[in-house]
C-alpha cells in the first residue's frame, strides 16, 4: 500500500487510509486539518465520558487540559514509581517462580500496567479486582461493566471531593482549567482514558516484545548477555510490533495528501503500524534490530497529543524486562502455542502467551 496507495478511500467504510510514514506524521500532528474532536458530550455513559477528554479535543482547550494531566506525569514523577514497579514486578515473578508456569499476558504484561493506574488514580486495594474487570469492560465494549466503573468513579469523585488525598484523582479535581473546575464528565473522561490508553498499550508492548524476541532468538540471547540494549530493543519494540496500528482523524476542511484531494469532514485512518515500517524511513525496515538507533517511530503518535503515557510505559517496560532477562533467562514462548490475535484496527497484541 505504501508503494501503490499510499492515501486511498476504502469503499467499505468511507474511511481515508493513510499508509506513509510522511503523511502519518502529518495526520498526527496537523490537528487545523486532522481535527481529533468527536462532539461535546451527550449523555453520561463512558463513551461520552471518553469524548470530553485530551485525546478527542483540539488545541485550545486541548492545551488547558493537557496542561493539568501533564503535571501528574512529568519523567521526575514517573522516575519516582520505579521502586513501586520493581516491587509489583517482584511480586508477580514470585508468584509464577511458585508455581512454575506463566503465560506472559496474565501473569504479568497485563496486572502490572492496571495495579500501576490503579495507585495512580488512587483506587483502594479492596476494590482492585473490581477494577481490573471493570478495566477489561472498557476495552472490550462491554457495556453493563463500562456502566459499573463509570458508576464506580462517579462516586470516588464524589468522596475525594469531600474528603481530598494525594492520589491524580484528588489534584485534578482541586485543578481548574480557562478559570474553571473539570466538571465531573470530564473528570471522569480522564479516568476512562487513562484505562483505555495504559493498560492494553502497555500489555501489549510488554508481550509483542516477547513476540519479537521469539522471532528473532538471537536477539533474545543478546539483551541477555548486554541489557544495556534493552532500551533500543523497547524502542525496537514499538517500532516493530507497534502496540497501537492506528489513529483515527476527521478532516477539518478539504486537504490535499499524497497526492489525494481529501473532502472536509471525512474520517482519516493513519496507519502508524504502517508508518513504522516505511522503508524510505527505516533502512531493512522488516529486520527487528534490537540494536537500532536511527529512525524516529511513530508508535507514541506525534505532535500535540504524542502520548502523555510514553514515560511511564517505557519505565513500566524496562523495569518488567530486566527482571525477566534476570529471571528467565531462557524465556521461549511454549512450544505448540497457537496465537489468539485482540481483533482490533487499532491495537496490536495477543489475548495470552503461555512461555
Ligand atoms: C496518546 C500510544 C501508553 C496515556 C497516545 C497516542 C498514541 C499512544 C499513539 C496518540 C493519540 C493521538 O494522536 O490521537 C501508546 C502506547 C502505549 C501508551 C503505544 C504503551 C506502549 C500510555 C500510558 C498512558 C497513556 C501508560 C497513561 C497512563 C495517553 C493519553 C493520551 C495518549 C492520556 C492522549 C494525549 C493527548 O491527547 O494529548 N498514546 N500509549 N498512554 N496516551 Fe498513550
Amino acid at each position: 500500500m505504501r508503494e501503490r496507495s499510499p492515501v486511498v478511500r476504502d469503499p467499505q467504510s468511507g474511511m481515508w487510509l493513510v499508509f506513509r510514514y510522511a503523511d502519518v506524521q502529518r495526520v498526527l500532528s496537523d490537528w487545523k486539518n486532522f481535527s481529533s474532536e468527536r462532539g461535546r458530550p451527550r449523555g453520561g455513559n463512558p463513551e461520552s465520558a471518553l469524548s470530553s477528554s485530551i485525546i478527542s479535543t483540539d488545541p485550545p482547550r486541548h492545551r488547558a487540559l493537557r496542561a493539568l494531566v501533564e503535571q501528574a506525569f512529568t519523567p521526575r514523577q514517573v522516575r519516582a514509581l520505579e521502586p513501586r514497579i520493581a516491587e509489583l514486578v517482584d511480586e508477580l515473578l514470585g508468584k509464577v517462580e511458585r508455581t512454575g508456569r506463566m503465560d506472559f499476558v496474565l501473569d504479568l504484561a497485563y496486572p502490572l500496567p492496571v495495579i500501576v493506574i490503579a495507585e495512580i488514580l488512587g483506587i483502594p486495594a479492596s476494590d482492585r479486582d473490581a477494577f481490573k474487570r471493570w478495566s477489561d469492560a472498557v476495552v472490550t465494549g462491554d457495556m453493563s461493566g463500562s456502566r459499573e466503573m463509570a458508576a464506580y468513579f462517579g462516586r470516588l469523585i464524589e468522596r475525594r471531593r469531600a474528603d481530598p488525598g494525594e492520589d491524580l484523582i484528588s489534584g485534578l479535581i482541586a485543578a481548574q482549567v480557562e478559570g474553571e473546575h473539570l466538571s465531573t464528565q470530564e473528570l471522569l473522561g480522564f479516568c476512562i482514558l487513562l484505562l483505555v490508553a495504559g493498560n492494553e498499550t502497555t500489555t501489549n508492548l510488554l508481550a509483542n516484545t516477547v513476540l519479537c524476541w521469539e522471532d528473532a532468538p538471537e536477539a533474545y540471547g543478546r539483551v541477555v548477555e548486554d541489557q544495556s540494549l534493552l532500551s533500543t530493543t523497547i524502542e525496537e519494540s514499538l517500532r516493530f510490533r507497534s502496540p497501537v496500528q492506528s489513529m483515527f482523524r476527521v478532516t477539518a476542511q478539504e486537504v490535499d495528501l499524497g497526492g489525494q484531494t481529501i473532502p472536509g469532514g471525512s474520517p482519516v485512518l493513519a496507519w502508524i503500524g504502517s508508518a513504522n515500517r516505511d522503508e524510505g524511513q527505516f533502512g531493512d525496515a522488516a529486520t527487528f534490530d534490537p540494536a537500532r538507533t536511527q529512525g524516529r517511530h511513530l508508535a507514541f503518535g506525534h505532535g500535540v497529543h504524542f502520548c502523555l503515557g510514553a514515560p511511564l510505559a517505557r519505565l513500566e517496560a524496562s523495569v518488567a524486562l530486566s527482571a525477566v532477562l534476570d529471571r528467565l533467562p531462557n524465556l521461549r514462548v511454549a512450544p505448540g502455542t497457537v496465537l489468539d490475535p485482540i481483533p482490533s484496527q487499532i491495537v496490536s497484541g495477543v489475548k495470552r502467551l503461555p512461555v
